[in-house]
C-alpha cells in the first residue's frame, strides 16, 4: 500500500518549497496536505498557489496571524485532530516557521513520525524565532532531510546522527523548474516597472529583528541612499513596521506589493544585486546567479557567503552601500546545494 503522507504548509516560502515535493510525493505516496493558513493574503498565499500549481489543501486551518505564542498555540490545537484523523505514516514540515514547530510538536505527542526538510540548518543566533524553532524541530523528527554536508555537521554537533541524510535543497529544484517559466511571463515584470536588466537592485526586509528600532531606521537610511534604483517588495510585517514609527524610504527606493513568485523570480534573474534579509532568497539569488548582499550579521546558508556570492552587511549604510557599489561575481558557481532532484530523493526516503 502506498505510503500515508502529511504534509504541512502555512506561509510563502512553504508554498515554494512544497511544490517540488508535492509533485514528486503524489506519483508514490498517498499525499494529504495541511494548510496552517499562516499567510492568507492573497499576495502572500494564493498567488502561490496558482502559480506553483498546488492543489488546493485538504485541510484549512484558517490560523491567521499573532504574536509568536498566540500563533503556534492556535496551531497546536488545531492541527492535532488533523494528524489523528489522518493518521499518515510521516508527517513532513519545512524550514524553520511557527507553523513547522507547531505541526512538529503535534505530531511528536500523538506518536507520528516526523520529516523535516531543510533540516540541519543553524544561525547559532537563538535570539530568532527561526533559530528556535529549528532547534526543536530538529530535535523532535525522524527523518532529517539535509540540504549540505554542514547541516549534518551541524546536527552531529548536537548529537543528532539518525535519520540524517544529505539530500540537497528543494529551493534548487524550485528554481529549476521554475526558472524558466518565469523568464517566459506573457507581462514583464521588469517592464511593468521600467526597468533594465542590471539597472537596479532588488531588496526584500521583513526579519523580525530588522522591523523593530534601531535596525529599521538604520534600514530605511542605508537603502533610500543608495545611488542604483532599488525595487522593494514589501512585506505586510515591514510595512506596518514603517507605519508604526513614521519612517519612509525615499528617492531611489520604488516600494511595490509582495510580488507573486513567478514575478519575484523574474525580477530576481534581472537584478544587479539582491538585497535582503530572507533565508531561502540568499539561495534563490545564487540558483540563478545573482550577486547577494545579506542585511544580517550571520546567515544559516553559509556557503553562499564562503563561495564569494553572498556578503552580510547588517544594517550598516556604509557596508550596504560599498557592496551595492560593486557587488561581487565570482566565476565559479558551483552546486552547493544538490542538483535540483532533492525532491526526488526525500520521495524515494519517505516511501522505502
Ligand atoms: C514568517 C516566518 C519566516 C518566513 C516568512 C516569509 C515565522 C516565525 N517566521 O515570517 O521564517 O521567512 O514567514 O514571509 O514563522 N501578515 C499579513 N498578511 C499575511 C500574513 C502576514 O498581513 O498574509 C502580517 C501579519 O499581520 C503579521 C506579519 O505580517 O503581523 C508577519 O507575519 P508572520 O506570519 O508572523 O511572519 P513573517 O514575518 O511572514
Amino acid at each position: 500500500m502506498a505510503p500515508r503522507i502529511l504534509s504541512v504548509v502555512g506561509n510563502r516560502p512553504q508554498f515554494v518549497k512544497a511544490a517540488p515535493l508535492h509533485l514528486a510525493l503524489r506519483e508514490r505516496a498517498a499525499l494529504r496536505v495541511v494548510d496552517t493558513g499562516q499567510h492568507y493574503d492573497r499576495e502572500l498565499a494564493g498567488v502561490f498557489y496558482e502559480e506553483l500549481a498546488l492543489d488546493p489543501p485538504d485541510h484549512h486551518l484558517g490560523v491567521g496571524s499573532g504574536s509568536h505564542g498566540a500563533m503556534t498555540a492556535r496551531i497546536l490545537e488545531r492541527i492535532e485532530p488533523v494528524i489523528a484523523f489522518e493518521a499518515p505514516d510521516w508527517l513532513v514540515v519545512f524550514g524553520d516557521t511557527n507553523s513547522t514547530l507547531a505541526a512538529a510538536l503535534a505530531a511528536a505527542k500523538l506518536g507520528v513520525p516526523i520529516a523535516h526538510v531543510e533540516a540541519g540548518l543553524r544561525s547559532y543566533d537563538r535570539s530568532m524565532p527561526e533559530e528556535v524553532n529549528r532547534v526543536l524541530v530538529d530535535a523532535l523528527s525522524r527523518s532529517l532531510l539535509c540540504p549540505s554536508d554542514l547541516a549534518v555537521a551541524n546536527l552531529a554537533a548536537e548529537g543528532i546522527v539518525n535519520g540524517v541524510e544529505v539530500v540537497g535543497d528543494v529551493m534548487a529544484d524550485a528554481a529549476r523548474l521554475f526558472g524558466p517559466v518565469a523568464e517566459r511571463l506573457p507581462r514583464s515584470p521588469l517592464a511593468a516597472l521600467g526597468l533594465t536588466a542590471g539597472g537596479y537592485l532588488l531588496a526584500t526586509v521583513h526579519r523580525d529583528a530588522n522591523t523593530r528600532q534601531p535596525a529599521l531606521g538604520r534600514l530605511v537610511h542605508g537603502l533610500s541612499s543608495l545611488a542604483t534604483p532599488v525595487v522593494l517588495p514589501l512585506h505586510p510585517r515591514t510595512r506596518a513596521a514603517l507605519e508604526r514609527d513614521g519612517l519612509a524610504f525615499s528617492g531611489n527606493v520604488r516600494v511595490v506589493e509582495p510580488a507573486s513568485y513567478l514575478a519575484f523570480t523574474a525580477l530576481l534573474r534581472g537584478a544587479r544585486a539582491l538585497v535582503t534579509d530572507s533565508g531561502g532568497a540568499q539561495k534563490e539569488a545564487y540558483y540563478h546567479g545573482v550577486p547577494c548582499i545579506t542585511l544580517r550579521r550571520e546567515t544559516e546558508w553559509v556557503e553562499t557567503v564562503t563561495s564569494g556570492w553572498n556578503v552580510l552587511v547588517g544594517d550598516d549604510a556604509d557596508e550596504l552601500a560599498a557592496a551595492a557599489a560593486a557587488p561581487a561575481r565570482p566565476g565559479e558557481r558551483p552546486s552547493l546545494y544538490g542538483d535540483g532532484h532533492a525532491a526526488q530523493r526525500i520521495a524515494t526516503i519517505l516511501t522505502r
